[in-house]
């Protein structure tokens, strides 16, 4: 079975083809990061502008390079969590396209496509797991049984690590988007120099809270007027080691509670270099493996969308969904 996949949740442009016997046949993304940046963070009416005008000639290309239309069973789009502007101009493309080629149109859940993605890489991981998802917009930790079997064992009661890291990387006067630029800031700055808190992390349980160590960050810059490069790099260590920190400790209770021995990591901030090799280290001590896409698909991709499509919609196509804006992952049953 081979499914096109589109995603447009945010701001990314993300299509792909997936074909369940030979893997990943095409794919292409485009990022709308310039377009944003003069902003300092996504506008939602520019994004979905964006997406109109990008998609189709994505879709087209990426089409033509899998063996054209004919080739295709069916169409996959993200149907939300996700900006409902930026949603529907992938809905209404992905289900007129399965429309006019005759062929079962799916809408798939944005965080479903991140849990599954490390899934794509060679060595996979088997059910059963434990997946971190931690994006721009939600930090969970799931038990994962099967497809659309999840149960949500914790999540960031305010702020999405993601978020974290975006805000405290402005009040470092980075970029958007400012996971990525802080992280590469910290690998100049010295570990140890600022202590930060770990939040949650002194009572039991799994849920998460990240706006209180932004606010740390921004209560220690008040006592740094001017910080020079090496002050700056200094915080932003402290800040990525007090992140990584606290979700290797949520992590380990999570496989320790549960008895799991995988752990599954994705959402863009799974492409941290840090928490990365963090995670590897904490699961190997427990005896366990660590997975991750590779971090291209950590961050919003067409590739998890099509895959994710692929193994619903070879399952029996169930009716297309409308696009939502909240979507409990919970709420998934398994195909
Ligand atoms: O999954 P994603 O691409 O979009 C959402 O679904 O939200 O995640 C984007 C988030 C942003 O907050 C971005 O700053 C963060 O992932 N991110 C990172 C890194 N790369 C992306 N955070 C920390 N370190 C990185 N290397
Ligand atoms: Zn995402």
């Amino acid at each position: 079975m081979r499914i096109l996949g589109i995603e447009t949740s945010c701001d990314e442009t993300g299509v792909a083809v997936y074909d369940t016997s030979r893997g990943l046949i095409a794919h292409a993304l485009y990022s709308q990061i310039r377009l944003h940046q003069e902003y300092g963070g996504v506008v939602p009416e520019l994004a979905s502008r964006d997406h109109v005008q990008k998609l189709l000639p994505m879709v087209q290309r990426v089409v033509a390079e899998a063996g054209g239309p004919e080739t295709l069973d069916g169409v996959a789009y993200t149907a939300g969590p996700g900006l409902v502007g930026a949603l529907l101009v992938g809905a209404c493309l992905g289900r007129s396209l399965a429309f006019a080629w005759g062929v079962p149109a799916l809408g798939v859940h944005h965080m479903e496509g991140h849990l599954l993605a490390p899934l794509l890489e060679d060595p996979k991981p088997a059910f059963p797991f434990i997946a971190l998802l931690v994006s721009g917009g939600h930090s969970l930790l799931v038990e994962v049984e099967g497809v659309g079997r999840y149960r949500t064992l914790g999540e960031s009661i305010d702020d999405a690590a993601g978020e974290a890291f975006d805000k405290v990387a402005k009040l470092l006067k980075l970029p958007y988007p400012g996971g990525p630029h802080l992280a590469k800031l910290a690998e100049q700055g010295r570990p140890g120099k600022y202590d930060l808190p770990r939040p949650m992390t002194d009572r039991p349980g799994l849920d998460m809270s990240f706006s209180g160590l932004k606010t740390a960050v921004r209560v220690l810059l008040g006592k740094l007027p001017d910080p020079d490069e090496q002050t700056r790099a200094d915080v932003a260590r402290a800040f990525e080691d007090a992140v990584v920190d606290t979700l290797s400790i949520k992590c380990e209770r999570a496989l320790k509670q549960t008895g799991q021995r995988r752990l599954v990591v994705a959402g863009g901030v799974g492409a941290n270099k840090r928490l990365r090799a963090r995670l590897k280290e904490m699961t190997a001590k427990l005896g366990g493996e660590a997975f991750y896409p590779r971090p291209e698909f950590c961050t919003d991709n067409g590739a998890m969308i099509a895959f994710a499509g692929a193994l619903r919609l070879e399952a029996g196509a169930p009716p297309p969904n409308p696009v939502t804006a909240r979507w409990p992952l919970d709420s998934l049953a398994a195909p």
